[in-house]
């Protein structure tokens, strides 16, 4: 008999992009599937974790056993993350949370007017969710992923040490969202490692034992 790596734990993922709104009919979002955070609560459940999934607008089928809260900007994602943490042994952040959300948002459509052939949109920052849930005093494991289209192995380390988490999670290859195939490299305080490119379950199965062992 041997136990499950994750039974007992308690584990809140982020996932999927999203959705900030800029009139009632249209927003800004991005090009997450939320295919490798569903993939990773599917693992975690499957190895024995309680998981809770903070997802933003996807298409994809809740995994089973899992939790499912659905949000649709970066802010309410970050309310519904800090109301649930406060039990939770591993948070895993892999969500493509929009940078920016519009400063003010119009309550009804916006017309083409008149003339004018442009229209600007100001732009405002939306609160960082791994940074609030990194700096709370009795954090859990903290889990980040990074997207970088460059210069990863520089880039991955210097975004774990400024994201003050124990393990951050690299994308290899700009040609991930949407996809069912990632590579992978996992940054901690150790080095690098990188994990064979493969589907995006198989890698979720391999990332929840590597942290696990950690845990
Ligand atoms: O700094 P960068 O956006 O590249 O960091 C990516 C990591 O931070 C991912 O784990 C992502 O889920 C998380 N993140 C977040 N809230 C934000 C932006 C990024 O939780 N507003």
């Amino acid at each position: 008999f041997q136990a499950k790596a994750l039974a007992g734990k308690r584990v809140l993922i982020t996932a999927g992009p999203t959705f900030e709104p800029i009139d009632p009919v249209r927003g800004i979002t991005n090009l997450s599937s939320g295919k490798m955070g569903y993939a990773i609560a599917r693992a975690a459940r499957h190895a024995g974790a309680q998981v809770t999934l903070v997802s933003g607008p996807t298409a994809l089928d809740t995994p089973y056993g899992v939790h499912r809260i659905n949000v649709q900007t970066a802010q309410q994602m970050h309310d519904m993350v800090i109301s649930h943490i406060a039990e939770q042994d591993v948070f895993i952040a892999v969500a493509a949370v929009a940078d920016w959300k519009v400063r003010k948002q119009n309550d009804q459509k916006i017309k083409k007017q008149g003339t004018e052939d442009r229209l600007s949109l100001e732009l405002e920052q939306n609160p960082d969710i791994l940074a609030s849930v990194a700096a709370l005093p009795n954090r859990p494991y903290c889990v980040g992923f990074a997207a970088e289209s460059e210069n990863l192995v520089a880039y991955g380390e210097s975004k774990r040490i400024k994201k003050n988490i124990p393990l951050l999670v690299g994308n290899i290859g700009p040609q991930t969202f949407g996809q069912d195939h990632n590579e992978l490299v996992l940054f901690d305080e150790s080095g690098h490692t990188q994990l064979p490119a493969a589907d995006k379950h198989y890698l979720a199965q391999q990332l929840v034992a590597e942290i696990a062992r950690r845990i």
